[in-house]
């Protein structure tokens, strides 16, 4: 895998943003998002960026960054990780991305990448002499299945010789991408076998593969299936709701899952003498909780259970084992007989030590919420790296978030530039005025707990924190001369 960098300062343009249609898909993508989660949004805007321009430039990195309030590393660890971002300018007619994963590799994706370097570019993600072409290796692309292959842009080409990719790119640098057929390159329907079906290829194979009688007869069927395509032909000719009479229903499900939760409890008892696993009211370890003496409504089936008890009783050795089987059923009828499922009816010196029961689960408190988000400090914030005292400092342990007080409706005389405290861009003063700070002197008096309430309603976990916005506020709200 190679590395991925940013392209050199000298092909970068000075600045984007999002035009035409674009401009307004964005708005509309952030706002999909719940209040507070719109960094989610963060890779379909690169795509669109790249839509846009062709390649992901650092200057579109940082635009998303601010728009999404995120530190810039951030957006720059995604656009860096996924192969999708181009980083550099591409040709502008094709960009070849050739897998060179195993199944690849072992079909021939080394020819192909010869291919690329003879008619593009000895290396990768160097544009061509007319700038109309460009290629990468890549990992795999997840057709592997038809091994070899390329992608083009959006489009995937399969089943490639060396051959066929020299035609294809020749026809990309004419103009000519449109004409050329996407997908498998050879005979074949999407990824069938070679030649068409191997399989499943008449009427009676396909009864004796799933047991239904395709139309009415095989005769039927077979012409049916004439002239269809692979990916249809293996589908049975019915569109009723059930295909299959003897699949169980839902009502059997529960049932066997409440017959599950009878054979837990008999597994898991406090008593020596309780059965084993399976037994009894169960139907027995050989036919499980579906099986053949269970009802329809899940529930026990005394009759059933008791004639294996009484089977068990007259098998020598193991009639002992079927008396304490028996022992145990009837033991656990009061657990399969109560009114509301099984685990309210749990009691007495059960109850505790089946264990096998799920208790009703409880939320853990919410300050244990908390102490899981990610408040500890990350990479480097987006404009600055950190020193080893920010980073000690920003890794203290969690306090309980407090609102500040002395938040304002408005500013007291002229609002403060909080641009000018690290981290502190156009988007987070915004919200900083939404909440009510508009000055350094509210910065500065803030307690660790109100630092945390406010860096909670941020949504950028841990920035406010991490960039000490407290001491740099008592700084910035110090007359001069007195840091
Ligand atoms: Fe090439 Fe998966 S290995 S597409």
């Amino acid at each position: 895998m190679s590395v991925r960098r940013l392209a050199e300062d000298s092909v970068q343009p000075a600045g984007f943003a999002f035009n035409g249609d674009n401009a307004g898909w964005a708005e509309r993508t952030i706002a999909k998002y719940p209040e507070g989660r719109q960094q989610s949004a963060v890779i379909p805007l690169l795509m669109r960026a790249q839509e846009q321009d062709g390649w992901v430039t650092k200057a579109a990195i940082e635009h998303i960054a601010d728009r999404l309030a995120m530190p810039l590393i951030r957006v720059l660890e995604v656009a860096t990780f996924y192969t999708q971002f181009q980083l550099k300018p591409v040709g502008t007619r094709a960009h070849v991305q050739v897998c060179g994963t195993t199944p690849c590799m072992l079909r021939g994706s080394d020819e192909l990448k010869r291919v690329c370097q003879s008619k593009i570019h000895h290396d990768q993600f160097h544009l061509n002499a007319s700038g109309t072409l460009s290629w990468e290796e890549v990992e795999c692309l997840g057709a592997c299945v038809n091994a070899p292959m390329v992608m083009i842009f959006n489009d995937t080409y399969e089943d490639l010789t060396a051959e066929r990719l020299s035609e294809i790119i020749d026809a990309f640098d004419r103009g000519e991408g449109e004409s050329v057929k996407v997908g498998p390159q050879i005979d074949r329907h999407l990824s069938s076998p070679f030649g068409g079906p191997t399989s499943l290829t008449t009427a009676d194979e396909a009864v004796a593969h799933d047991g239904i009688e395709h139309d009415g007869s095989s005769a039927s069927s077979a012409e049916a299936a004439e002239g269809q395509t692979p990916s249809q032909a293996g589908r049975p000719s019915t569109h009723a709701a059930e295909t299959d009479p003897s699949i169980k229903s839902p009502g059997a499900a529960v049932g066997a899952a409440v017959d599950q939760t009878v054979e837990n409890a008999e597994s898991a008892g406090a008593t020596s003498a309780a059965a084993p696993s399976g037994s009894g009211s169960t139907g027995g370890s050989e036919q499980g909780p579906t099986g053949a003496g269970q009802k329809e409504d899940g529930l026990e089936d005394h009759s059933s259970a008791s004639a294996d008890a009484d089977a068990a009783r007259h098998d020598g050795p193991l009639g002992e084992k079927g008396q304490r089987d028996e022992k145990a059923v009837v033991a656990d009828e009061r657990f399969v007989e109560a009114p509301e499922g099984s685990a309210r009816a749990l009691s007495g010196d059960r109850a505790p030590a089946a264990g096998s029961f799920a208790a009703p689960r409880e939320e853990p408190p919410v300050e244990q919420l908390r102490k899981t988000e990610d408040t500890a400090p990350g990479p480097v914030a987006d404009d600055h790296f950190e020193t080893e005292a920010a980073s000690a400092s920003a890794a203290t342990s969690f306090v309980t978030p407090e609102k500040p007080t002395g938040l304002l409706s408005a500013p007291d005389g002229a609002a403060d530039d909080l641009k000018l405290i690290r981290g502190v861009g156009p988007v987070l003063e915004v919200k900083l005025h939404e909440l009510g700070v508009y000055h350094f002197r509210q910065i500065a008096g803030w307690s660790a707990a109100e630092l945390q309430w406010i860096d909670d309603h941020l949504y950028i976990r841990g920035r406010a924190l991490r960039d000490r916005w407290i001491e740099q506020a008592k700084a910035l709200a110090a007359p001069a001369g007195q840091d």
